[in-house]
């Protein structure tokens, strides 16, 4: 099989997008994937990513895209490593996605190509862990190929920016490794940042990402004060937010679920625990108060139960929106499980509400979707997520109380309650 300009390894929320543009940009790509069920859908024309529709993926087929399983791909010029970085069974990172790419890419590396992981992990992965993989190929890195990493920023569901406006950072094993892949991603976005080198670029998105994890878990424990306090957390936030410098805005919430969020500083807090022996106190401390909201949503629940002269052990709850975040179909860590898991273990009887995943009903968890027209038949329900295709005045008009978690109801709506 001849060889691809471009090969994106792992086609999922940051393989995808990233190959979509690519093929945008008028560059010859492969998509290669483990499952087969993604590149048969992609085949068929079939998106599983919400920000890339089915009519992109059948624009990018009829544009030469070809998605493929890796034992069927060939080599390419440009590799692009865009595969899951979880955290294993110790809760410390898991990199057996990146090292059996990095081993898939070995087996066809060519003198001259590019390398570049996108995927998130701690400072020294692309060194440390990627290049000695990349290297048994015979080939020297920064001498016969070059390396880079380019942390992948993408926000599933925001649509305020497109791939292209927002600047990519990229970190190169050396100058001219850099270099190279600065001129990959040039047609791809408006800018392009470059770090001094390859820890630079990877400590760059753990930043980015511990910075948001440090500052839910502000308002969240914040948020609990405030209710002790009877102060109005949500007008507080709305009267700091007025001030056009020294402050961004972040909101309570259930939880933080999804990739990124809850996994990404604990990567960071890892990493620099092996190096230095010493703990990230922050990051250990978000972790600790983020985790903890699951908890305190379901003693509100309880509260306002209880309010009403009903307990927890008898009530059905109903729980509105069990993805990770407003307008996307995907549950990975979701603070909905824990909620759910909570509730079922207090006694009551779950019941789930989600256009985005309207079967949602894990195995391990006891809980009954119903549809929008059942919703009325519950003690309290709980708003996790405030979709857009909610009609939020009808659906607490519908139910008997609500909990907003997300603080989109206004305060007046009799029966709601802000967290
Ligand atoms: N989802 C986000 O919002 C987001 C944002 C920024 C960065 N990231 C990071 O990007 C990386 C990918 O995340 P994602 O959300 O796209 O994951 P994903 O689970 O949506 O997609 C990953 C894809 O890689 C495939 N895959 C797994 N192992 C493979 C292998 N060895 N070879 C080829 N394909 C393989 C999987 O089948 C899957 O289709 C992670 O490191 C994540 O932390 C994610």
């Amino acid at each position: 099989m001849a060889g691809a300009g471009v090969a994106v390894i792992g086609l999922g929320y940051v393989g995808l997008p990233l190959a979509a543009r690519a093929v945008e940009c008028g560059l010859t790509v492969i998509g290669v994937d483990v499952s087969r069920v993604v590149v048969d859908g992609l085949r068929a024309g079939r998106s599983h990513v919400d920000d890339i529709s089915d009519a992109q993926v059948q624009r990018m087929l009829d544009q030469g895209f070809r998605p493929l399983l890796t034992d069927d791909a060939p080599t390419a010029d440009v590799h692009v490593i865009c595969v899951p970085t979880p955290l294993g069974a110790d809760g410390g990172p898991d990199l057996t996605a990146v090292r059996s790419a990095g081993a898939w890419i070995a087996r066809k590396l060519k003198p001259g190509a590019l390398v570049i992981l996108e995927s998130t992990s701690y400072p020294g992965t692309t060194e440390d862990v990627l290049l000695p993989i990349l290297q048994e190929s015979g080939l020297q890195g920064g001498r016969d190929f070059h390396l880079a990493f380019s942390p992948e920023r993408i926000d599933p569901g925001r649509s305020t920016h497109s791939y292209r406006t927002v600047p990519k950072v990229v970190g190169g094993l050396t100058p001219a490794c850099r270099d190279a892949a600065v001129a990959f991603y040039s047609p791809l976005v408006d800018t392009v940042i470059t770090t001094r080198g390859l820890r630079e670029a990877e400590m760059a998105k753990l930043l980015e990402n511990t910075y948001r994890h440090i500052n839910i878990a502000l308002v969240n424990e914040m948020a609990r004060f405030c209710d002790l306090l009877d102060i109005d957390i949500w007008d507080a936030i709305d009267a700091a937010a007025t001030k056009p410098f020294g402050f961004q805005r972040f909101e309570p919430g259930p939880g933080v679920g999804g990739h990124c969020i809850p996994i990404d500083p604990q990567y960071l807090g890892h990493y620099v625990q092996e190096r230095t022996g010493e703990q990230f106190r922050f990051v250990h401390l978000a972790q600790e108060i983020n985790a903890a909201m699951p908890d305190y949503v379901v003693s509100r629940v309880e509260r306002m139960l209880q309010e009403r002269g009903r307990s927890l052990n008898t009530a059905r709850v109903l729980l509105l929106g069990v993805t990770y975040k407003a307008d996307v179909a995907d549950d990975r860590e979701t603070p909905a499980r824990p909620i759910a898991a909570l509730l079922t273990e207090c006694g009551a009887q779950v019941l789930v509400h989600d256009p985005l995943l309207p079967e949602w009903s894990p195995p391990d968890l006891e809980v009954t979707p119903v549809a929008i027209d059942a919703i009325g038949d519950c003690d309290v329900a709980v708003l996790l997520q405030a979709h857009r295709t909610f009609d939020l005045p009808v659906i607490a008009e519908a139910v008997p109380v609500l909990l907003d978690t997300r603080g989109v109801l206004p305060r007046t709506s009799a029966g709601v309650e802000r967290l």
